[in-house]
């Protein structure tokens, strides 16, 4: 069974479709801990869902690689074959992504290399384009532009705002997670083939 760390900075809806998706017995991956940079929302699904938590926050930190340093210090403690950013709305620095890359990937609500950083489904709205997507990549030393596992497009629908074009984003990246999980875990995706 693959052991996930899930890392998050807000409401944690993709991490719970994965606890959810964990529950059934057959599913070949479980979430062992839940961190976070900060007091997020998400981090209440612990409790729901009996999984430790953790905060290292980013703001108790003199700068972004001291903050890095004790959460790799933190994530290690649970041993994870995989890490996976949902919805942390942090860069990481270099030393985190030495110490957990490739197997340390991200979902992002855009169809990249289109629309990286912290506003993608704002960016694409203001783009005015009429399709963008969801994208599932390995995190490098690149904002967002690590290889790429899964990506899917999603419309933009006349009169999109900001949080409806997002909802329909979300459901498209929960499946690109559960899927890459599962074929990580039957061993159909090698990530460090894919980084290579
Ligand atoms: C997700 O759409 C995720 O792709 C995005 O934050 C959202 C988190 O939602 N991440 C980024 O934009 C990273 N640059 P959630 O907390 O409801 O799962």
């Amino acid at each position: 069974v693959l052991k996930l760390v899930v890392l998050i900075s807000g409401t944690g809806s993709n991490l719970r479709s994965l606890l959810e998706a964990s529950q059934d017995a057959q599913f070949p991956a479980r979430v062992v801990a839940i961190g976070a940079d900060r007091d997020a929302d998400g981090l209440a699904l612990g409790e729901e869902f009996g999984i430790p938590t953790f905060t290292v926050p980013f703001t108790a930190f003199p700068d972004r690689e001291a903050w890095g340093t004790e959460l790799i210090a933190q994530v290690r403690l649970w041993e994870p074959d995989l890490v996976i950013l949902s919805g942390l709305m942090r860069l990481v620095p270099a030393a985190v992504v030495d110490a957990f890359s490739p197997h340390l990937i991200n979902t992002h609500p855009a169809y990249l290399p289109e629309f990286p950083g912290a506003h993608g489904v704002r960016d694409a709205l203001a783009a005015g384009v009429d399709q963008t997507g969801a994208s599932l990549i390995v995190v490098d030393n690149s904002v967002d532009g690590g290889p790429i596992i899964a990506q899917e497009r999603v419309p933009v629908l006349p009169g999109d705002t900001e949080s409806s074009l997002h909802d329909r984003i979300k459901p498209v990246e929960r499946r690109l997670l559960i899927q890459a999980v599962l074929d990580i875990a039957n061993s159909h995706l090698d990530l460090k083939e894919l980084a290579r």
